[in-house]
Protein backbone atom coordinates (compact mmCIF):
# COMPACT_ATOMS: atom_id res chain seq x y z
CA UNK A 1 0.00 0.00 0.00
CA UNK A 2 1.66 3.35 -1.06
CA UNK A 3 2.08 5.64 1.91
CA UNK A 4 -0.40 8.90 1.49
CA UNK A 5 0.32 12.13 0.22
CA UNK A 6 -0.43 15.12 2.54
CA UNK A 7 -1.02 17.59 -0.34
CA UNK A 8 0.61 20.96 0.90
CA UNK A 9 -1.91 24.20 -0.47
CA UNK A 10 -0.49 25.78 -3.65
CA UNK A 11 0.45 29.57 -1.71
CA UNK A 12 2.49 27.11 0.61
CA UNK A 13 4.34 25.39 -1.54
CA UNK A 14 5.46 28.61 -3.71
CA UNK A 15 6.75 30.34 -0.23
CA UNK A 16 8.38 27.45 0.83
CA UNK A 17 9.93 26.70 -2.75
CA UNK A 18 10.41 29.85 -5.06
CA UNK A 19 12.41 32.77 -3.17
CA UNK A 20 13.54 36.25 -5.19
CA UNK A 21 16.19 37.94 -3.82
CA UNK A 22 16.40 41.35 -5.12
CA UNK A 23 18.54 44.26 -5.11
CA UNK A 24 21.91 42.86 -3.28
CA UNK A 25 25.48 43.34 -4.17
CA UNK A 26 25.93 40.04 -4.91
CA UNK A 27 29.83 38.52 -4.11
CA UNK A 28 31.72 35.92 -5.20
CA UNK A 29 35.21 35.05 -4.59
CA UNK A 30 36.13 36.96 -8.22
CA UNK A 31 33.59 39.96 -8.69
CA UNK A 32 30.76 41.75 -6.84
CA UNK A 33 27.77 42.18 -8.90
CA UNK A 34 24.57 44.33 -8.40
CA UNK A 35 21.72 41.94 -9.00
CA UNK A 36 18.65 39.25 -8.25
CA UNK A 37 18.75 35.85 -7.53
CA UNK A 38 15.81 33.60 -7.94
CA UNK A 39 15.53 30.27 -6.40
CA UNK A 40 13.49 27.24 -6.91
CA UNK A 41 13.46 23.86 -4.94
CA UNK A 42 16.97 24.47 -3.76
CA UNK A 43 19.06 25.82 -6.25
CA UNK A 44 19.66 28.75 -8.10
CA UNK A 45 17.90 28.95 -11.08
CA UNK A 46 18.59 32.67 -12.59
CA UNK A 47 20.64 35.71 -11.28
CA UNK A 48 20.59 38.77 -13.31
CA UNK A 49 18.22 41.76 -13.63
CA UNK A 50 14.44 41.86 -15.17
CA UNK A 51 14.25 38.49 -14.23
CA UNK A 52 10.75 36.89 -15.03
CA UNK A 53 9.75 34.74 -12.17
CA UNK A 54 6.13 32.35 -11.55
CA UNK A 55 3.81 34.61 -9.26
CA UNK A 56 3.55 33.47 -5.43
CA UNK A 57 7.44 33.89 -5.18
CA UNK A 58 8.93 35.27 -1.72
CA UNK A 59 10.71 38.42 -2.57
CA UNK A 60 13.55 39.46 -0.09
CA UNK A 61 14.67 43.42 -0.61
CA UNK A 62 18.24 43.01 0.14
CA UNK A 63 19.04 46.44 -0.97
CA UNK A 64 22.16 47.79 1.06
CA UNK A 65 23.11 44.30 2.01
CA UNK A 66 26.08 42.07 0.73
CA UNK A 67 24.30 38.71 -0.70
CA UNK A 68 27.58 36.13 -0.39
CA UNK A 69 27.67 31.97 -0.73
CA UNK A 70 26.47 30.48 2.50
CA UNK A 71 30.09 30.00 4.96
CA UNK A 72 31.86 26.37 4.61
CA UNK A 73 33.34 26.03 7.73
CA UNK A 74 35.43 22.59 7.16
CA UNK A 75 36.19 21.73 10.84
CA UNK A 76 34.17 21.00 13.59
CA UNK A 77 33.81 18.22 16.18
CA UNK A 78 30.54 17.65 17.06
CA UNK A 79 30.01 14.80 19.65
CA UNK A 80 33.57 13.92 19.83
CA UNK A 81 34.54 11.60 22.91
CA UNK A 82 37.65 13.17 23.36
CA UNK A 83 40.18 13.43 26.27
CA UNK A 84 37.93 11.15 28.32
CA UNK A 85 34.99 13.50 27.77
CA UNK A 86 32.58 14.41 24.90
CA UNK A 87 32.16 18.17 23.22
CA UNK A 88 28.87 19.22 24.30
CA UNK A 89 27.61 20.34 20.66
CA UNK A 90 26.19 17.81 18.79
CA UNK A 91 25.24 17.88 15.65
CA UNK A 92 21.96 19.44 15.89
CA UNK A 93 23.20 22.37 18.28
CA UNK A 94 26.78 22.51 16.07
CA UNK A 95 24.62 23.08 12.50
CA UNK A 96 21.88 25.28 14.51
CA UNK A 97 25.15 27.45 15.43
CA UNK A 98 26.38 27.71 12.21
CA UNK A 99 23.24 28.47 10.69
CA UNK A 100 22.88 31.22 13.01
CA UNK A 101 26.34 33.28 12.25
CA UNK A 102 25.96 32.35 8.68
CA UNK A 103 27.50 29.01 7.52
CA UNK A 104 25.44 26.89 6.01
CA UNK A 105 27.66 23.88 5.53
CA UNK A 106 30.24 21.80 7.88
CA UNK A 107 32.77 18.89 7.33
CA UNK A 108 33.12 17.47 10.92
CA UNK A 109 35.86 14.77 11.77
CA UNK A 110 35.25 10.54 11.52
CA UNK A 111 37.30 9.75 14.63
CA UNK A 112 37.68 6.18 15.51
CA UNK A 113 37.80 5.38 19.31
CA UNK A 114 40.35 2.85 20.24
CA UNK A 115 40.01 -0.29 18.37
CA UNK A 116 37.45 0.94 15.88
CA UNK A 117 38.42 0.89 12.07
CA UNK A 118 38.01 4.35 9.83
CA UNK A 119 35.13 2.97 7.79
CA UNK A 120 33.28 2.15 11.22
CA UNK A 121 33.76 5.52 12.19
CA UNK A 122 32.86 6.80 9.49
CA UNK A 123 29.44 4.65 9.89
CA UNK A 124 28.98 5.55 13.60
CA UNK A 125 29.52 9.59 12.26
CA UNK A 126 27.08 9.02 9.88
CA UNK A 127 24.25 7.88 12.44
CA UNK A 128 25.06 10.36 15.04
CA UNK A 129 24.46 13.31 12.45
CA UNK A 130 21.91 11.51 10.25
CA UNK A 131 19.05 13.24 10.84
CA UNK A 132 20.05 15.55 13.17
CA UNK A 133 21.97 18.27 11.10
CA UNK A 134 19.95 21.10 10.25
CA UNK A 135 22.56 22.01 7.11
CA UNK A 136 24.37 19.92 4.46
CA UNK A 137 27.54 18.25 6.28
CA UNK A 138 30.48 16.41 5.35
CA UNK A 139 33.26 14.36 6.95
CA UNK A 140 36.61 13.86 7.00
CA UNK A 141 38.06 10.78 8.57
CA UNK A 142 41.32 10.69 11.22
CA UNK A 143 43.68 8.09 10.67
CA UNK A 144 44.87 7.29 14.14
CA UNK A 145 47.52 4.66 12.63
CA UNK A 146 48.35 2.56 9.59
CA UNK A 147 47.93 -0.79 8.56
CA UNK A 148 46.74 -2.80 5.70
CA UNK A 149 43.46 -2.23 6.47
CA UNK A 150 43.10 1.35 7.30
CA UNK A 151 44.15 1.32 3.68
CA UNK A 152 41.89 -0.80 2.28
CA UNK A 153 39.46 1.49 4.29
CA UNK A 154 40.08 4.65 2.82
CA UNK A 155 40.08 2.77 -0.49
CA UNK A 156 36.46 1.94 0.13
CA UNK A 157 35.75 5.26 1.84
CA UNK A 158 36.62 7.55 -0.94
CA UNK A 159 35.20 4.73 -3.73
CA UNK A 160 31.95 4.09 -2.14
CA UNK A 161 31.05 6.46 0.71
CA UNK A 162 32.07 9.89 -0.44
CA UNK A 163 34.82 10.84 1.72
CA UNK A 164 37.88 12.39 0.20
CA UNK A 165 40.49 13.46 2.86
CA UNK A 166 42.17 12.26 5.20
CA UNK A 167 42.88 14.16 8.89
CA UNK A 168 46.60 12.65 10.63
CA UNK A 169 47.82 14.05 13.78
CA UNK A 170 51.40 14.44 14.51
CA UNK A 171 50.88 14.80 18.66
CA UNK A 172 48.25 13.48 21.08
CA UNK A 173 48.66 9.51 22.20
CA UNK A 174 47.11 8.64 18.94
CA UNK A 175 49.90 10.75 17.15
CA UNK A 176 51.71 8.68 14.11
CA UNK A 177 54.90 8.84 13.23
CA UNK A 178 56.64 10.35 9.64
CA UNK A 179 56.65 6.25 8.32
CA UNK A 180 53.02 6.28 9.02
CA UNK A 181 52.95 10.37 7.57
CA UNK A 182 55.21 8.90 4.46
CA UNK A 183 52.37 5.95 3.78
CA UNK A 184 49.06 8.11 4.64
CA UNK A 185 49.87 10.59 2.44
CA UNK A 186 51.72 8.17 -0.36
CA UNK A 187 47.77 7.02 -0.43
CA UNK A 188 45.87 9.78 -0.06
CA UNK A 189 48.19 11.23 -3.42
CA UNK A 190 47.09 7.76 -5.43
CA UNK A 191 43.37 8.13 -4.12
CA UNK A 192 43.01 11.69 -5.45
CA UNK A 193 42.20 12.46 -1.81
CA UNK A 194 43.56 15.31 0.60
CA UNK A 195 45.76 14.75 3.35
CA UNK A 196 45.00 16.76 5.95
CA UNK A 197 47.72 17.35 9.54
CA UNK A 198 47.44 18.82 12.71
CA UNK A 199 51.14 19.86 13.18
CA UNK A 200 52.50 20.23 16.77
CA UNK A 201 55.38 17.58 17.70
CA UNK A 202 53.95 15.67 19.91
CA UNK A 203 57.35 13.83 21.08
CA UNK A 204 58.59 17.86 22.42
CA UNK A 205 55.21 18.30 23.79
CA UNK A 206 55.14 15.41 26.07
CA UNK A 207 59.04 16.11 27.45
CA UNK A 208 58.61 19.60 27.99
CA UNK A 209 54.97 18.48 29.76
CA UNK A 210 56.47 15.78 32.08
CA UNK A 211 59.36 18.70 33.41
CA UNK A 212 56.61 21.92 33.63
CA UNK A 213 54.75 19.53 36.24
CA UNK A 214 57.90 18.69 37.80
CA UNK A 215 58.61 22.28 38.46
CA UNK A 216 55.14 22.17 39.95
CA UNK A 217 53.47 23.97 36.99
CA UNK A 218 50.48 22.11 36.73
CA UNK A 219 47.55 25.29 35.45
CA UNK A 220 46.89 25.88 32.28
CA UNK A 221 49.39 27.96 31.76
CA UNK A 222 51.59 24.84 31.17
CA UNK A 223 49.95 24.60 28.02
CA UNK A 224 51.14 27.22 25.87
CA UNK A 225 54.74 27.39 26.98
CA UNK A 226 54.76 23.05 26.59
CA UNK A 227 54.15 24.18 23.03
CA UNK A 228 55.25 26.95 21.80
CA UNK A 229 55.35 28.52 17.81
CA UNK A 230 58.49 26.54 17.15
CA UNK A 231 56.86 23.21 18.16
CA UNK A 232 53.98 23.61 15.77
CA UNK A 233 56.82 25.22 12.83
CA UNK A 234 58.70 22.10 13.19
CA UNK A 235 55.98 19.85 12.25
CA UNK A 236 54.72 22.03 9.88
CA UNK A 237 57.96 21.73 8.11
CA UNK A 238 58.52 17.85 8.21
CA UNK A 239 54.71 17.61 7.14
CA UNK A 240 55.45 19.44 3.86
CA UNK A 241 59.09 18.02 3.39
CA UNK A 242 57.38 14.60 3.61
CA UNK A 243 54.52 15.70 0.98
CA UNK A 244 57.45 16.93 -1.17
CA UNK A 245 59.03 13.33 -1.36
CA UNK A 246 55.61 11.47 -1.92
CA UNK A 247 54.54 14.61 -4.20
CA UNK A 248 50.96 14.83 -2.62
CA UNK A 249 49.17 17.79 -1.87
CA UNK A 250 48.84 18.68 1.86
CA UNK A 251 46.60 20.69 4.37
CA UNK A 252 47.92 21.79 7.37
CA UNK A 253 44.83 23.02 10.11
CA UNK A 254 45.15 25.24 12.60
CA UNK A 255 48.18 27.57 11.83
CA UNK A 256 48.61 29.90 14.45
CA UNK A 257 51.58 31.96 13.91
CA UNK A 258 54.33 33.62 11.36
CA UNK A 259 56.83 31.03 11.71
CA UNK A 260 54.42 28.20 10.41
CA UNK A 261 52.83 30.93 8.04
CA UNK A 262 56.56 31.04 6.41
CA UNK A 263 57.21 27.51 6.29
CA UNK A 264 53.95 26.87 4.03
CA UNK A 265 54.65 29.60 1.82
CA UNK A 266 57.97 28.73 1.75
CA UNK A 267 57.42 24.89 0.44
CA UNK A 268 54.25 26.67 -1.96
CA UNK A 269 57.07 28.36 -3.65
CA UNK A 270 59.19 25.08 -3.98
CA UNK A 271 56.24 24.06 -5.96
CA UNK A 272 54.12 21.97 -3.41
CA UNK A 273 50.63 22.00 -3.48
CA UNK A 274 49.99 22.94 0.20
CA UNK A 275 46.83 25.08 2.24
CA UNK A 276 46.90 26.64 5.47
CA UNK A 277 43.86 26.60 7.70
CA UNK A 278 43.34 29.52 10.55
CA UNK A 279 40.81 29.49 13.09
CA UNK A 280 38.53 31.52 14.23
CA UNK A 281 39.99 32.36 18.03
CA UNK A 282 43.20 32.59 16.56
CA UNK A 283 42.64 35.85 15.02
CA UNK A 284 40.00 37.04 17.44
CA UNK A 285 41.13 36.22 20.87
CA UNK A 286 44.54 36.86 22.46
CA UNK A 287 45.45 34.09 24.59
CA UNK A 288 45.21 34.20 28.12
CA UNK A 289 47.66 31.72 29.56
CA UNK A 290 45.80 31.15 32.86
CA UNK A 291 42.20 30.71 31.80
CA UNK A 292 41.32 26.88 31.34
CA UNK A 293 38.74 27.78 29.09
CA UNK A 294 40.24 29.30 25.79
CA UNK A 295 42.83 26.27 25.65
CA UNK A 296 43.11 24.73 22.75
CA UNK A 297 45.73 22.86 20.52
CA UNK A 298 47.91 24.47 19.29
CA UNK A 299 47.54 27.63 21.44
CA UNK A 300 45.77 30.51 20.73
CA UNK A 301 48.67 32.51 21.07
CA UNK A 302 49.12 35.36 23.22
CA UNK A 303 50.83 38.22 21.17
CA UNK A 304 47.65 40.54 19.43
CA UNK A 305 50.09 41.12 16.52
CA UNK A 306 50.02 37.24 15.67
CA UNK A 307 46.04 37.83 14.70
CA UNK A 308 47.29 40.70 12.43
CA UNK A 309 49.53 38.91 10.61
CA UNK A 310 47.30 35.73 10.15
CA UNK A 311 44.94 37.81 8.47
CA UNK A 312 47.79 39.12 6.08
CA UNK A 313 48.71 35.68 4.93
CA UNK A 314 44.96 35.08 4.45
CA UNK A 315 44.89 38.00 2.33
CA UNK A 316 47.83 37.48 0.34
CA UNK A 317 47.15 33.65 -0.43
CA UNK A 318 49.88 32.16 1.40
CA UNK A 319 46.84 30.31 3.96
CA UNK A 320 43.24 30.17 2.28
CA UNK A 321 40.50 28.93 4.63
CA UNK A 322 39.34 29.58 8.21
CA UNK A 323 37.49 27.27 10.01
CA UNK A 324 36.53 27.36 13.36
CA UNK A 325 37.92 23.66 14.96
CA UNK A 326 34.49 24.30 17.01
CA UNK A 327 35.11 21.48 19.79
CA UNK A 328 33.31 23.09 22.51
CA UNK A 329 34.11 21.91 26.59
CA UNK A 330 31.43 23.29 29.39
CA UNK A 331 33.37 24.34 32.51
CA UNK A 332 32.77 21.55 34.08
CA UNK A 333 34.42 19.64 31.50
CA UNK A 334 37.64 22.12 31.55
CA UNK A 335 37.84 21.47 35.50
CA UNK A 336 38.57 17.84 34.55
CA UNK A 337 42.14 19.64 34.30
CA UNK A 338 42.26 21.84 37.23
CA UNK A 339 45.41 19.97 38.93
CA UNK A 340 47.13 19.28 35.65
CA UNK A 341 46.65 20.95 32.29
CA UNK A 342 47.31 17.69 29.89
CA UNK A 343 44.26 16.78 31.23
CA UNK A 344 42.25 19.92 30.22
CA UNK A 345 39.65 18.93 27.08
CA UNK A 346 41.29 20.56 24.02
CA UNK A 347 38.89 22.73 22.12
CA UNK A 348 37.12 26.01 22.34
CA UNK A 349 34.04 26.97 20.19
CA UNK A 350 33.54 29.02 16.85
CA UNK A 351 31.25 27.58 14.45
CA UNK A 352 28.25 30.26 15.23
CA UNK A 353 30.83 33.29 15.52
CA UNK A 354 33.36 32.53 12.70
CA UNK A 355 31.96 34.44 9.82
CA UNK A 356 31.83 37.55 12.28
CA UNK A 357 34.82 37.69 13.48
CA UNK A 358 36.61 37.24 10.32
CA UNK A 359 34.32 39.86 8.93
CA UNK A 360 35.29 42.27 11.84
CA UNK A 361 39.20 41.45 12.30
CA UNK A 362 39.64 41.43 8.43
CA UNK A 363 37.22 43.29 6.26
CA UNK A 364 36.16 45.74 8.55
CA UNK A 365 39.99 46.46 9.64
CA UNK A 366 40.55 46.68 6.34
CA UNK A 367 42.87 44.24 5.63
CA UNK A 368 40.65 42.17 3.54
CA UNK A 369 38.05 42.74 0.86
CA UNK A 370 34.68 41.05 0.61
CA UNK A 371 35.03 38.93 -2.29
CA UNK A 372 38.72 37.53 -0.44
CA UNK A 373 36.35 37.24 2.68
CA UNK A 374 34.24 34.74 1.03
CA UNK A 375 36.95 32.81 -0.76
CA UNK A 376 38.34 32.13 2.90
CA UNK A 377 35.11 31.59 4.61
CA UNK A 378 33.31 29.49 1.93
CA UNK A 379 35.17 29.50 -1.90
CA UNK A 380 38.47 27.65 -0.79
CA UNK A 381 36.94 25.25 1.18
CA UNK A 382 34.65 24.06 -2.01
CA UNK A 383 37.38 24.12 -4.16
CA UNK A 384 39.88 22.24 -1.95
CA UNK A 385 36.91 19.30 -0.98
CA UNK A 386 35.15 18.76 -4.26
CA UNK A 387 31.99 21.06 -3.55
CA UNK A 388 32.52 23.70 -5.91
CA UNK A 389 30.88 25.16 -7.76
CA UNK A 390 27.64 22.97 -6.22
CA UNK A 391 28.86 25.36 -3.35
CA UNK A 392 30.86 28.22 -2.38
CA UNK A 393 29.71 30.51 -5.14
CA UNK A 394 26.49 32.30 -6.38
CA UNK A 395 26.04 30.94 -9.39
CA UNK A 396 22.94 29.36 -11.64
CA UNK A 397 23.05 25.67 -10.75
CA UNK A 398 24.61 26.21 -7.10
CA UNK A 399 22.91 24.94 -4.19
CA UNK A 400 20.50 27.60 -2.35
CA UNK A 401 23.10 28.49 0.58
CA UNK A 402 22.98 31.68 1.10
CA UNK A 403 23.90 34.54 3.57
CA UNK A 404 22.21 38.20 3.67
CA UNK A 405 25.19 40.15 5.18
CA UNK A 406 24.50 43.72 6.84
CA UNK A 407 27.45 44.90 7.32
CA UNK A 408 26.33 48.37 8.73
CA UNK A 409 24.88 46.51 11.94
CA UNK A 410 26.53 45.52 14.90
CA UNK A 411 26.12 42.50 17.17
CA UNK A 412 27.74 41.68 20.61
CA UNK A 413 28.70 37.63 21.05
CA UNK A 414 28.02 36.21 24.59
CA UNK A 415 26.93 33.05 25.87
CA UNK A 416 23.89 34.43 26.98
CA UNK A 417 22.21 34.67 23.62
CA UNK A 418 24.69 32.50 21.36
CA UNK A 419 23.12 29.05 20.00
CA UNK A 420 25.97 26.41 21.03
CA UNK A 421 25.14 23.90 23.52
CA UNK A 422 28.57 25.37 25.29
CA UNK A 423 28.25 27.31 28.98
CA UNK A 424 30.62 29.77 27.88
CA UNK A 425 31.71 31.60 24.64
CA UNK A 426 35.46 32.79 24.31
CA UNK A 427 34.68 35.74 22.01
CA UNK A 428 32.41 36.65 25.23
CA UNK A 429 31.87 40.43 24.62
CA UNK A 430 33.37 40.97 21.15
CA UNK A 431 31.46 43.74 19.22
CA UNK A 432 31.27 42.69 15.73
CA UNK A 433 29.97 44.70 12.14
CA UNK A 434 28.19 42.09 10.03
CA UNK A 435 25.20 40.60 10.91
CA UNK A 436 23.34 37.41 9.09
CA UNK A 437 20.03 39.48 8.36
CA UNK A 438 18.66 35.96 5.94
CA UNK A 439 20.63 32.81 5.67
CA UNK A 440 19.37 30.34 3.16
CA UNK A 441 19.84 26.84 3.32
CA UNK A 442 19.00 25.15 0.74
CA UNK A 443 16.21 27.38 -0.49
CA UNK A 444 14.83 27.59 2.76
CA UNK A 445 14.98 30.58 5.18
CA UNK A 446 16.44 29.46 8.56
CA UNK A 447 17.66 33.11 9.16
CA UNK A 448 14.71 35.12 8.40
CA UNK A 449 15.00 38.83 9.70
CA UNK A 450 17.37 38.18 12.01
CA UNK A 451 14.96 35.00 13.70
CA UNK A 452 16.73 31.72 13.96
CA UNK A 453 14.14 28.81 11.97
CA UNK A 454 16.29 25.61 11.84
CA UNK A 455 14.88 22.18 10.66
CA UNK A 456 16.36 19.11 12.05
CA UNK A 457 17.20 16.84 9.61
CA UNK A 458 16.63 19.10 7.02
CA UNK A 459 21.03 19.19 6.09
CA UNK A 460 21.83 16.13 4.08
CA UNK A 461 25.24 14.21 3.66
CA UNK A 462 27.16 15.91 0.86
CA UNK A 463 29.53 13.64 -0.73
CA UNK A 464 33.09 15.12 -1.71
CA UNK A 465 34.43 13.40 -4.72
CA UNK A 466 38.11 12.70 -4.72
CA UNK A 467 40.52 14.20 -7.05
CA UNK A 468 39.20 17.95 -6.88
CA UNK A 469 40.62 19.38 -10.31
CA UNK A 470 41.72 22.63 -8.39
CA UNK A 471 44.30 20.59 -5.97
CA UNK A 472 44.84 18.05 -8.35
CA UNK A 473 45.15 19.74 -11.75
CA UNK A 474 45.07 23.60 -11.07
CA UNK A 475 45.87 24.00 -14.85
CA UNK A 476 43.17 22.25 -15.99
CA UNK A 477 41.12 23.87 -13.44
CA UNK A 478 41.55 26.86 -14.90
CA UNK A 479 40.22 25.82 -17.87
CA UNK A 480 37.12 25.07 -15.98
CA UNK A 481 36.76 28.08 -14.40
CA UNK A 482 36.49 29.90 -18.23
CA UNK A 483 33.93 27.43 -19.18
CA UNK A 484 32.11 28.43 -15.82
CA UNK A 485 31.11 31.47 -17.74
CA UNK A 486 29.08 28.89 -20.39
CA UNK A 487 27.70 26.77 -17.65
CA UNK A 488 29.37 23.95 -18.18
CA UNK A 489 31.59 23.61 -15.42
CA UNK A 490 30.13 21.05 -13.59
CA UNK A 491 29.98 18.57 -16.12
CA UNK A 492 33.49 18.88 -17.08
CA UNK A 493 34.38 18.44 -12.92
CA UNK A 494 32.30 15.28 -13.52
CA UNK A 495 34.49 14.14 -16.69
CA UNK A 496 37.64 15.30 -14.94
CA UNK A 497 36.91 12.92 -12.36
CA UNK A 498 36.18 10.11 -14.71
CA UNK A 499 39.37 10.20 -16.69
CA UNK A 500 41.32 10.57 -13.18
CA UNK A 501 39.10 7.07 -12.10
CA UNK A 502 40.11 5.66 -15.41
CA UNK A 503 43.67 6.29 -15.42
O1 LIG B 1 42.20 21.53 20.76
C1 LIG B 1 41.61 21.08 19.80
N1 LIG B 1 41.89 21.59 18.65
N2 LIG B 1 40.70 20.11 19.98
C2 LIG B 1 40.12 19.32 19.00
C3 LIG B 1 41.04 18.25 18.52
C4 LIG B 1 41.93 18.76 17.46
O2 LIG B 1 43.14 18.87 17.66
O3 LIG B 1 41.45 19.08 16.39
ZN1 LIG C 1 43.65 19.34 15.71
ZN1 LIG D 1 40.22 19.93 15.25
Amino acid sequence: MSTPVKKVPIHLQSSQTRLLIKNGKIVNENEITDGDIYIEDGVIKQLGRNLIIPGGTRTIDARGRYVMPGGIDPHTHFEFEFMGTKSVDDFYHGTKAAIAGGTTTIIDFAFPKPGESPLDAYHTYRLKADGKVCCDYGLHVCLTGWSDQVKKDMDLLCRDHGVNSFKLFMCYDFMVDDGELYSAFEHCKNLGAIAQVHAENGKIIIKNAEKLIAKGVTGPEGHEISRPEEVEAEAVNRACVIAKQVGSPLYVSNVTSDQSAEVISAYQSKGVIVYGEVEASSVAVVGQSNNPNLLTSPPIRSSPQAQTNLLSFLASDILQVTGSDNCTFNQSQKALGKNDFRKIPNGVNGVEDRMSVIWEKGVHAGIIDPSRFVAITSTNAAKIYNLFPRKGVIAVGSDADIVIWNANETRTISAKTHHQAVDFNVFEGMTCHGVPEYVIVNGRVCVDEGQLRVAEGHGRFIETPVFPPYVYDPEKYITLLTEHKNGTVEQNTQNFQKIHLEQ
